[in-house]
């Protein structure tokens, strides 16, 4: 059972523009050329930041056109808020906010023993990582720059370093980097 933050981004380090615009990212490929396929039918529960459901709010009629319903997983979803959201239809969410620790050990007892996707933003992925919860970044890097807007993962990891474990080409506007998350335990001096 591990942790992913398995996220697109630009060559530059940003997830989506200033204005959660994902527009740039649609015409690089579709996600069923990368490992997404395999990676979703092993997780068992995903967290993401408010900015990234709302970004399914204002989406729900282009999502459903593209896979059938407004909202795309069948997984139990926990969003992180501090304020009150509505709930996409048949999505199954919940509402959260606060340090990660317990809402993750909450999703492992959900999860059946499959994985925990950090969909985003980066900041959240940030804060898995910085309670020693994350395991894993799988990174498709598509083949243009923003020079601005949300960050892939603001935090500064020198040492233990990332490990990469894999790499793949996904025609050509995409490499996945698959990066082990290998830290001492949170608080070790
Ligand atoms: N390229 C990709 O594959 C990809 C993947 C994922 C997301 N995205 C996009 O990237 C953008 C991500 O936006 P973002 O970086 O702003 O991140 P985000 O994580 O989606 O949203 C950040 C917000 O979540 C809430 N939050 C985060 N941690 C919290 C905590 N511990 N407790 C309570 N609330 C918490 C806060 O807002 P409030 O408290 O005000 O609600 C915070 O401002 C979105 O546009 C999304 O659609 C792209």
């Amino acid at each position: 059972m591990k942790t992913q933050f398995f996220s697109a981004t630009s060559l530059d380090g940003f997830i989506a523009t200033e204005d959660d615009s994902l527009d740039w990212l649609f015409p690089l490929g579709d996600v069923n050329d990368s490992s997404y396929p395999e990676f979703i039918a092993e997780v068992g529960a995903l967290a993401m930041g408010s900015a990234t459901y709302e970004w399914m709010l204002r989406n729900a009629d282009k999502v459903a056109a593209e896979v059938g319903s407004a909202w795309p997983y069948t997984q139990p979803a926990w969003v992180f808020t501090s304020r009150t959201l509505p709930v996409i239809e048949g999505a199954d969410v919940r509402f959260v906010s606060g340090p990660v620790q317990p809402v993750h050990a909450e999703m492992q007892a959900a999860a059946g023993g499959k994985n925990i996707w950090v969909v985003g933003g980066g900041g959240l992925a940030g804060q898995f990582y910085d309670a020693g919860l994350l395991d894993e970044l799988i990174l498709q890097v598509g083949s243009v720059t923003l020079g601005r807007g949300k960050p892939l993962f603001p935090r500064r990891v020198l040492s233990p370093v990332l490990r990469l474990v894999s790499v793949r080409q996904i025609g050509t506007t995409m490499a996945e980097l698959r990066y082990e998350v290998h830290q001492d335990a949170p608080g070790a001096a």
